[in-house]
């Protein structure tokens, strides 16, 4: 072990686990590129400022958890804790929501760095895939999010999940509603904190886990009650293409995600084999995220699926996804002549497109073949002086342990043959 370990709340995909994480990486896209998402990579960092306006003032992601830090040209930088920013911020840079193809969507797969309180699925480098589609307000859209997530879940093996669905309202219906909760809360019996976030942010005040407020909060109003027709109408809209899909959501009042950027329907798909991180991912719309950082008004929705709690919900369910093995065939050459001659083949291998690896260093045959086994191939190719004195070498099937001598010349395609 080297003096150093991974920083606190960080830790590191190491083989073969790691395989795990690209292929839950993969499924989440998969239905993305199948649905017209183009793919979208942003800097790991970002002007403070852009966060501070889009995500808000108010939240625990920027007022506690940002990496902040001054360059030493003096340009205030954070690590981002998010992604829809950066890429609303990025569309927005490169014109794309003037190419006259509303909506633009896109999709991306990365690092987000939040300084919290690590414990297990809470961690201070976590990895994300999402999705944003931006320029168009349709229900249908909102739908469809929601819909390609469901479908990457359920393509992982995932049954354990639920979908929580919300509506904030929106400019309009939102500020009276605001209002109503702030008065009823003034009433209440609350410590300063909380007081104080009743003054800035009175929704989050709802998701207070604590008992002795929870037994507070009822006969609470409820935005439902305070929804515009308009909001009503389209969460209405978004609930029946969700259950015509066959997506099956619960109403949640109370969904308040912890982004200030939200408007009308917001979402959550939280798994119930995971404990109190138990959200494998979010979203929702945000139309006035645009304006919030000096752009047009461009309404849009989306949402982030983590990768990390996607792996730990597989965990949960005691699903191994069927990864096929890294190595198809393994080259075992026995002395210096051996070693130049597979050499060449395992190349020629390669070129081929047969996952392929050699035993390096010089290893004995028993080593070599634990080496061989331990890789997960199918074939070994084995060969001495004396196999390369008759001209060919020994094509060993790793499971039946059954050997036949090959022609040197044919070990390439008869490798393909036996591979299929
Ligand atoms: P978020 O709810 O903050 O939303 O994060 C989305 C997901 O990222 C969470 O549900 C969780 O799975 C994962 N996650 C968040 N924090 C951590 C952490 N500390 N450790 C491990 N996993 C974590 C957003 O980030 C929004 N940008 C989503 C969005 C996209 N809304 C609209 N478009």
């Amino acid at each position: 072990m080297s003096t150093f370990k991974a920083p606190k709340g960080t830790y590191d995909l190491i083989p073969p686990q790691s395989a795990t994480y690209l292929a839950v990486r993969e499924a989440i896209a998969e239905p993305l590129r199948n649905s017209g998402y183009g793919y979208v990579e942003t800097p790991g960092f970002e002007n403070v400022e852009l966060f501070a306006r889009g995500v808000g003032e108010s939240t625990d992601i920027v007022t506690k958890e940002m990496y902040v830090f001054e360059t030493k040209g003096g340009d205030r930088l954070a690590l981002r804790p998010e992604t829809t920013a950066p890429v609303l911020r990025a569309v927005l840079e490169s014109n794309l929501h003037k190419a006259g193809n509303l909506p633009v969507k896109v999709w991306y797969s990365g690092s987000q760095y939040r300084y919290e309180r690590p414990q297990k699925g809470r961690y201070r480098h976590f990895s994300q895939v999402g999705a944003e589609a931006i320029g168009t307000e349709d229900p249908a859209l909102d739908a469809e999010l929601i819909i390609l997530a469901d479908q990457a879940y359920r393509a992982l093996g995932l049954r354990d999940f639920r979908i929580l669905l919300n509506s904030l309202g929106d400019k309009e219906c939102r500020p009276v509603y605001r209002a109503a909760l702030q008065d009823f809360l003034r009433g209440l019996d609350l410590d300063d904190d909380t007081r104080r976030r009743v003054d800035i942010n009175p929704l989050r005040v709802l998701d207070d886990k604590r008992e002795s407020v929870q037994r507070q909060l009822a006969g609470a109003p409820m935005l439902r009650d305070y929804l515009c027709e308009a909001c009503k109408a389209y969460h209405e809209q978004v609930r029946e293409l969700l259950a015509a899909a066959g997506v099956a959501f619960e109403d949640d009042e109370k969904l308040v995600r912890g982004l200030d950027y939200y408007t009308r329907t917001t979402f959550e798909f939280v798994h119930d084999g995971l404990g109190s991180q138990s959200a494998v991912g979010g979203g929702g719309r945000y139309d006035g995220l645009s304006e919030m950082i000096g752009g047009p008004a461009l309404p849009s929705v989306g949402w982030a699926l983590g990768v990390d709690r996607t792996v730990l919900a597989l965990e949960a369910e005691g699903i191994t996804l069927d990864i096929p093995a890294a190595t198809a065939v393994y080259a075992v050459p026995l002395g210096e002549e051996a070693r130049r001659v597979l050499f060449g083949t395992v190349t020629e291998l390669r070129r081929a497109g047969v996952a392929t690896d050699f035993a390096y260093g010089g290893k004995g045959l028993k080593n070599a073949m634990k080496s061989a086994n331990r890789s997960g191939a199918r074939l070994a190719l084995v060969a001495g002086e004396r196999d390369l004195a008759e001209g060919v070498v020994q094509l060993k099937d790793l499971e039946s342990g059954e050997q036949t001598p090959v022609a040197l010349a044919a070990v390439a395609d008869e490798v393909r043959r036996r591979l299929g």
